[in-house]
């Protein structure tokens, strides 16, 4: 066995806790409060909801171990690592080609990500601008139709978005991110709290309640479980690299499994909270659930526009939001920075301004997929639809799943187990259960249900 490298060129964690902090920061983002609701609105309700839930738990869980495992013992990009942890294993070098699918998805979600980012960026300054207060739900939806159909503005916020992104990538993990997520997490957290207090007193928050809790089977499809199970995974930042590049900045004695439930916990703990604000305004004020990607930025405004201190709530939740959406493309972009850097022998900086470039080009695809490309369909959805379940339903679930293989059946027991190192046997016995045999088998189930197979 070659000897095992503790520490990682690019730097590390300066304890257990800013791991924790920068994982959850990439975790929670525009997945929980952007795409949960309105995909669950898309597809529901309860049954959604529980399948994703059930995804997190028996999916999501054990790969975000078997990553953070993964990327501490290979201390280096993902590419880098699964050569070299393969080579480790005795298995083919070719097993590399599992940082190279997650750097292309990092690179295609970030995108739109950036875009979507941008949408939040442009919303603070409405907020802060006065233009919901007393609006009517139906000016708030105007204004968002009106905003969209300008690729103009949208695409000059994607760019500032991407700006700032790059700027905090190019300056190190460490100097960077850690720094960042400490304060904004938490006040995020308490935002949400105030919004779902203000969603109880609206008048339909049992409505609210029922239609994110009592499942209806009779709604799901095996395409919606599809996306819940593929949401598990985008929720998470799972199955790309972004958490195995965490890891391998990760101090040599920290608990995995307990960092784990931690991050997976507080992510959920997120998306919930901000659909027990959302759908209770959906239902007071007549909208329709299942309306898409502008769903937060139509309720929201609306909940703003109407309470006391709505103003200065709206706009700190916007800026909040940013934020949260900032910490997590910072780890979307991370692998592609890094390999640059390892493997091109570039500076950071100037790869950052590469990765950043192409990034932002292709971001522009997104932008006019709202407005001047929006009849463009191909598959029956627009550019900006085919990349976001391109990367979350089928690259993330199967970067996921030879994740899942990978440590389940090709790393010798020996490793993992002596890298995971938990409180007791039993515990590893679940968890080598659960990477072996459960998640590559609901993966593959998921897979076949939604292109009707069963
Ligand atoms: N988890 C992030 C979110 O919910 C998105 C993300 C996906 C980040 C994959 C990194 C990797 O917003």
């Amino acid at each position: 066995m070659a000897d095992k490298q503790t520490s990682s060129i690019h730097g590390e964690w300066s304890s257990r806790w800013a791991f924790i902090l920068a994982a959850t920061g990439s975790a929670v983002g525009l997945g929980n409060i952007w795409k949960f609701p309105y995909i669950t609105g898309e597809n529901g309700g309860g049954a959604f909801v529980l399948v994703y839930l059930v995804c997190i738990a028996v999916i999501g869980i054990p790969i975000m171990m078997a990553e953070v495992m993964l990327g501490r013992r290979g201390r280096s990009t993902p590419i880098n690592t699964m050569k070299r942890l393969a080579m480790e294993a005795g298995q083919s070098k070719l097993w590399s080609f599992l940082g190279w699918s997650g750097m292309i998805a990092g690179f295609l979600i970030l995108s739109y990500y950036s875009v979507i980012a941008g949408w939040s960026l442009a919303y603070i300054f409405k907020s802060a601008s006065g233009e919901f207060t007393g609006s009517s739900a139906e000016t708030i939806s105007t204004l968002f139709g009106d905003f969209l159909a300008q690729p103009f503005e949208i695409s000059l916020w994607h760019s500032v978005f991407m700006l700032i992104t790059m700027v905090v990538v190019a300056r190190g993990v460490r100097h960077g991110l850690e720094k960042a997520v400490r304060f904004l997490m938490p006040a995020l957290f308490v935002l949400l709290l105030i919004m779902v207090g203000y969603a109880m007193n609206s008048g339909a928050f049992s409505d609210g309640l029922r239609f994110l809790f009592s499942p209806d089977f009779s709604k799901i499809t095996g395409p919606g479980i599809l996306v819940a199970m593929g949401h598990a995974f985008f929720t998470l930042s799972l199955g790309m690299g972004a958490i195995m590049i965490y890891g391998s900045y990760l101090p040599q004695n920290t608990s995995i499994a307990q960092t784990t439930f931690w991050i997976a916990g507080a992510d959920t703990v997120v998306a919930l909270l901000a659909g027990m604000a959302i759908f209770p305004i959906v239902f007071a004020n007549g909208l329709e659930p299942g309306s898409g990607p502008g769903l937060i930025f139509v309720t929201l405004p609306i909940a703003f526009g109407q309470m006391p201190g709505g103003l200065f709530f709206g706009t700190l939740f916007f800026i909040l939001l940013l934020f949260a959406a900032w910490s997590s493309a910072i780890s979307l972009i991370e692998p592609a920075v890094t390999w640059l850097v390892e493997n091109r022998n570039m500076q950071r900086f100037k790869a950052c301004v590469y990765a950043g470039l192409a990034t932002w080009l292709l971001g522009m695809g997104t932008v006019l997929s709202f407005n001047q490309w929006a009849e463009i369909k191909i598959f029956g959805k627009t550019f900006f639809d085919n990349l976001d379940f391109l990367t979350s339903n089928i690259m993330l679930p199967l970067g996921g799943l030879c994740i899942a293989i990978f440590a389940g059946w090709l790393l010798p027991r020996l490793m993992s187990a002596d890298e995971l190192a938990m409180k007791s046997d039993s515990q590893y016995e679940l968890w080598r259960f659960l990477v072996r045999y459960i998640t590559p088998i609901g993966v593959a189930i998921v897979f076949l249900k939604a292109v009707g197979f069963i």
